[in-house]
């Protein structure tokens, strides 16, 4: 409850995630746009949702579409100005619905000036001292300084000019940050800032179980036979929920409550992406009352579909979180994982032994699409219906299938390239949203040009994707669109005491 009487809007909220490449495109050249979520703002109100999270829209060279961030306090030309994002704010606001913004403390783009300022500088410069800069191991330093694997697939380092390495958790181009440094920190609090004076309700904080590492970067325990390439460094103890990130979480609290304090009316949120399957002891961690407000349980999305394990998921996430008066906050679909209908309509979603709730899971034979679609509407409307706050995923309203009939030289993920196509990657879930069934127009994705024209779309839609059209949905009862608006107006009927309104 907050000093007022009301509860926290967060804390019960449902929140619509917009991948902004691939929701809607104004101005007509295939990439999903600031000013294209602006005129859907009726639609995404019509949902009945309280907030929308949008994922990274800054400068980036778009190698792993935006979690590259080149600049933390502007807009990628690609998706608009500054000026969208104020009138985005405040279309948001007008309806009643409160925005997010997505933070990336864990690295920026290789083409950020922070990095290009520590290439040119020396070694043991202050520059380098904002990244993990290393003398490599062998006689002429030839060798990675230690073993540890890479989140997409190969090492985490990588040689520069002069002979030293930088660590990097993801891909080369996303420089890992070494938050031990003052000046990093000085720039998050300045950056945190920067948007909370322009109106945004607060952030999804990206990849925070990586942020901190074990001080002198020791070699991670040889992995057990089995673990693939992908999977590698989710086992480097010494590189993820290191506790001294910690230390910079309770920093980001008090800026938050400082901000508060300053602005009376305003409530901002902290959501953190802490990658913690099935251990709820773990995520608490981040969810302690001095940090975040809210992590992702990401339980129910990796759960098989077996009740015994979807009781689980949820009983032991309630139990552990409230025990410690922390919020739950519950997800089962995102840009980084198969969507739903999808993942439950795979033959082996039954069964609790081989399933492995793999988001990059190359499978795409034997999905009945139908079984999925059934299963989806059942786990969904008991997402909507625990204690807790939900994220949804655009498109999952619509029922949309993930897509795997994309050509190899069509496929953007750093995930498919990195690993030389073992993992599949992500862009069947990030298709260009169909909003009609006319073809022209991609599927109502794309707004034509002045001049009438229609870039491609920057992944292809299936042929078939005007099935899903909102459009037609919304006139059908029996549509997950209609499924999901009557879900989410049932929520609203039970919600007491009242939650305070954006200002
Ligand atoms: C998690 C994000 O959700 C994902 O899309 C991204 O690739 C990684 N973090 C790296 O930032």
């Amino acid at each position: 409850m907050s000093a007022t009487g009301h509860q926290k809007w967060w804390r019960d909220a449902v929140v619509y995630q917009i991948y902004v490449r691939s929701f809607a495109d104004a101005d007509g050249d295939g990439i999903g746009d600031l000013r294209g979520i602006t005129t859907r703002i009726p639609y995404i109100s019509s949902l009945g949702v309280d907030a929308v999270w949008l994922t990274p829209f800054f400068p980036s060279p778009q190698r792993d579409h935006g979690y590259d961030v080149a600049d933390y306090v502007d807009v990628d030309p690609q998706y608009g100005t500054l000026a969208d994002v104020d009138d985005l704010v405040a279309a948001c606001h007008a309806h009643g619905l409160r925005l997010l913004a997505d933070i990336v403390p864990n690295h920026c783009s290789s083409e950020h000036r922070w990095f290009r300022d520590a290439l040119a500088a020396p070694p043991g410069s202050a520059a380098r001292r904002r990244f993990f800069f290393r003398d490599g191991r062998g006689d002429d330093g030839e060798l990675p300084p230690n073993n540890w694997p890479a989140a997409f697939g190969g090492s985490v380092w990588t040689r520069v000019a002069d002979g030293q390495w930088y660590l990097a958790t993801f891909t080369p181009w996303q420089p890992d940050f070494d938050w031990s440094d003052p000046a990093v920190v000085a720039d998050f609090d300045d950056i945190l800032r920067f948007w909370l004076d322009r109106g945004v309700d607060g952030f999804r904080v990206d990849a925070v179980t990586h942020v901190g590492k074990a001080p002198g970067l020791p070699d991670m325990p040889p992995l057990e036979d089995g673990v693939g390439e992908i999977a590698a460094a989710g086992h480097n103890s010494y590189g993820m929920y290191w506790p001294s990130a910690h230390n910079v979480w309770r920093h980001w609290r008090d800026t938050v409550d400082a901000f508060e304090c300053e602005h009376p009316g305003r409530e901002v949120v902290l959501v953190a992406e802490a990658y913690t399957a099935r251990r709820p002891d773990l995520l608490m961690d981040y969810v302690r009352p001095d940090e975040f407000h809210e992590a992702f349980s990401f339980d129910l999305m990796l759960a098989p579909w077996h009740a015994p394990s979807i009781h689980r998921a949820i009983d032991d996430t309630i139990a552990t979180l409230h025990a410690n008066g922390a919020a739950v906050t519950w997800t089962l679909n995102n840009h980084d994982t198969q969507r739903i209908v999808t993942r439950l309509g795979r033959p082996e979603a039954e069964d609790p032994e081989s399933w492995t709730g793999n988001a990059l899971s190359t499978t795409g034979t034997d999905i009945d699409l139908a079984v999925g679609d059934r299963r989806a509407r059942a786990l969904t409307a008991l997402a909507f219906a625990v204690p807790g706050s939900l994220y949804l995923y655009q498109g999952e309203e619509l029922g949309l299938p993930e897509v795997f009939d994309i050509p190899d030289d069509r496929r953007e993920d750093p995930v498919f390239h990195l690993t030389d196509g073992e993992g599949l990657g992500r862009d069947g879930c990030r298709i260009p949203l169909p909003w009609s069934t006319e073809a022209a127009t991609s599927f109502g994705f794309s707004t034509p040009a002045r001049d009438g024209s229609v870039g491609e779309p920057w992944l292809p839609q299936p042929v078939a994707w005007g099935d899903y059209a909102a459009a037609d949905q919304a006139a059908d009862d029996e549509s997950m669109l209609a499924f999901y608006r009557r879900l989410s107006a049932a929520r609203r009927l039970r919600r007491w005491p009242a939650r305070s309104s954006p200002s």
